[in-house]
This record gives C-alpha cells, sequence and structure tokens, in this order.
C-alpha cells in the first residue's frame, strides 16, 4: 500500500548529533594562517577601508595584535610589508631594516617558538612601477628578478621567519630561493609556494592595503589566466622539482576545482588563500544583512577543506576562533 523507500538518506540528517556523528570534513584550527599587513613606524594601528576588519600594524601594535591571535589560537600568521620605499628594481625588498625583517624580530624576540611566522616574497610593494619584478620595455624579466626574490627569501629567513612564500610567479624562482637559502645555512626553511596563481580580479583590496597595483598594465604577463587547467598541473610538477614543501593555490572561492586536481596531483601538502576579494564581498554583504557571516564564512571553509586544501590562508581566521563558529 504505502510507497518502499528502502533508502532514505534523511535518516542521518534529523537531529544534529547524528549530523555531527557522520560529517566527513572536519575542520582544526591549526589549519589557519592569518594575514598580516606591517609597516614602519610606532604605535600605528590603521585601518584598511577596502578590507573591513583588517589594519595596517607598525611593530609594537603588531606585537599586542598577535599576542591576542594567539589567544585565540592563531600561531601561523603570513607578513606582508607595506610603505617601505619604491624603487625601480625593488632593492627595499631586501633591505635588513625594512618592516617585514623588523616585524618578524619584534615577534620572535615575543613569542619566540610559540608562533610560526611565514612571509610573502615578492616586490610588487617595493618597486615605482608595481610590477612583481624587474621591468623593461613594459615586459617583467624573469630571471634578472630571481637574484633579488632570492635575497629578500634570505633576508626574512635571516631575520627568523619560519617558512618563505614566494608569489611572484617567475619561472624557476622557488629553485633559485631554495639555493641560496640552503648555501646561507637556511636548508630548514620551508618554502610555501604560490605555485598556483591565477591573474585575479579578487586580488583588488590587497593592492589597496599593500599599495602594490601595477601603474601600467596587468600582471597577466607573469600569472596565470584563468581560462587554464592543466597548466596549473605544470607548475606544480616545476615548484616539486625546485624543492618546494607546500604548494598553494591562488585564489579559492572560484578555483574549488583547481584545489581539488592540485590534491589529486601531489603527495605535498596543498594550501589555499582565500584572498582579499573573496573576503571583502562577504564582509560587505554581511554588514548589509544581506547574507549570514557565520554560515557562509563556515560554508566557504569546509568547501576549501573538502576540495583538499589543508592549510588555509584566511582574513576571516580572527573572526571564526573569536566567536567560536568552529563545533
Ligand atoms: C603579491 C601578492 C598579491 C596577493 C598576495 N601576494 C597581490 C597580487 O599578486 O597582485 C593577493 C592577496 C589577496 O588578494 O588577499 N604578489
Ligand atoms: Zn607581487
Amino acid at each position: 500500500m504505502g510507497i518502499i523507500i528502502n533508502n532514505r538518506p534523511r535518516r542521518l540528517r534529523k537531529s544534529a548529533i547524528i549530523r555531527d556523528a557522520v560529517a566527513e570534513i572536519r575542520l582544526s584550527k591549526n589549519q589557519f594562517i592569518y594575514p598580516y599587513f606591517v609597516t614602519k613606524g610606532k604605535n600605528i594601528k590603521h585601518p584598511i577601508a577596502a578590507m573591513p576588519g583588517i589594519h595596517h600594524f607598525s611593530p609594537d601594535e603588531l606585537v599586542k595584535d598577535v599576542e591576542n591571535a594567539l589567544q585565540l589560537g592563531i600561531n601561523k600568521v603570513l607578513l606582508f610589508g607595506v610603505g617601505d620605499a619604491k624603487h625601480k628594481d625593488g632593492h627595499s625588498a631586501h633591505d635588513h631594516i625594512g618592516s617585514v625583517p623588523t616585524a618578524i624580530r619584534r615577534l620572535k624576540a615575543e613569542f619566540g617558538q610559540d608562533i610560526h611566522i611565514s612571509t610573502d616574497v615578492c616586490v610588487c610593494a617595493y618597486t615605482t612601477h608595481g610590477h612583481c619584478g624587474i621591468l623593461a620595455n613594459e615586459h617583467v624579466l624573469n630571471d634578472p628578478t630571481l637574484d633579488i626574490l632570492a635575497r629578500m627569501a634570505l633576508t626574512h629567513a635571516e631575520a627568523g621567519a619560519d617558512m618563505v612564500a614566494p608569489s611572484d610567479m617567475m619561472d624557476g624562482r622557488v629553485g633559485v630561493i631554495r639555493q641560496l637559502l640552503d648555501k646561507e645555512g637556511f636548508s630548514q626553511v620551508p618554502i610555501m609556494s604560490y605555485s598556483v596563481k591565477y591573474a585575479s580580479h579578487y586580488y583588488g583590496p590587497f593592492r589597496e592595503a599593500a599599495d602594490s597595483s601595477p601603474q601600467k598594465g596587468d600582471r597577466r604577463g607573469y600569472q596565470m589566466d584563468f581560462r587554464s587547467t592543466r597548466e596549473s598541473l605544470r607548475e606544480i610538477a616545476l615548484d616539486e622539482a625546485e624543492g618546494a614543501d607546500i604548494l598553494m593555490v591562488k585564489p579559492a572561492l572560484a578555483y574549488l576545482d583547481i584545489i581539488h586536481q592540485v590534491r589529486q596531483q601531489t603527495d605535498l601538502p596543498v594550501a589555499c588563500y582565500n584572498v582579499s576579494g573573496e573576503y571583502s564581498m562577504l564582509k560587505y554583504a554581511a554588514s548589509q544583512g544581506l547574507v549570514n557571516e557565520r554560515g557562509m564564512v563556515m560554508e566557504n571553509m569546509y568547501a576549501f577543506t573538502r576540495a583538499g586544501a589543508n592549510l588555509i590562508i584566511t582574513y576571516h581566521a580572527k573572526d571564526i576562533l573569536a566567536n567560536k563558529w568552529l563545533p
């Protein structure tokens, strides 16, 4: 008489307890890396208009904020330098008294091994033209840029960085950085490569935050074309061969297919970067009452993990932990 349905998936959706029991994907605070924008000076904690809740910090203020972050359970940070002198060749990127090395030394003096510090290695915040390398005739030169990137990575390692993260997309940079770090006694400092980095419109708010927009042109001559898929596999194969320790996909939300594909291909840990545009879009929508911030943020975090990301670099990390959004 009645309808016979043998399989009813809804049985395991009936209560929170059973849903929690069968949920496949677990999230942990240990997956998060929180980005910071650091600048020289004192007493600086300036809000970044394009990124609600995110600030520029001078080293003294950074120490206070990181102390807070540590209490929340954030123990990994990624540092970006802002406001250092800009030159045509970007050489202040490897200045020992630059914003990033100064911030590293302060944090390490204060927190030692309790904090794991990664640094972005790229010159776009240090060049007058805002490109990620040496510019000649509106073209970013690959090989001449490698030296300055390696020197920048070395400067960070010497200041005490725990990991370096090249984001420039020059060919061969992982190998060159690895060689110099090894030669100078930093064979134990890993490289998290921005292996699969697309030329994306989602970096807009970041470029305001880092003051790193190209004055002319765009980054499509060195970052990846979002119409390509399989090229990401070539990029990760090259970075693996050159000695990368962690492979990153960036951006994250519009690139879940790429994260998944990279996860299938490599045995290295995979990171994804939930970038500024993804963050600001959500924050602005939430501030207008259009979406449930907690729900949407957590849905995204699970999606990144489901796709295969082990590590998530996200500006949401503080909100997630401060508001206890993790189960
Ligand atoms: C520097 C760099 C960028 C980001 C990280 N490192 C910007 C860019 O490539 O233009 C973007 C991060 C974000 O949008 O949150 N090369
Ligand atoms: Zn750059």
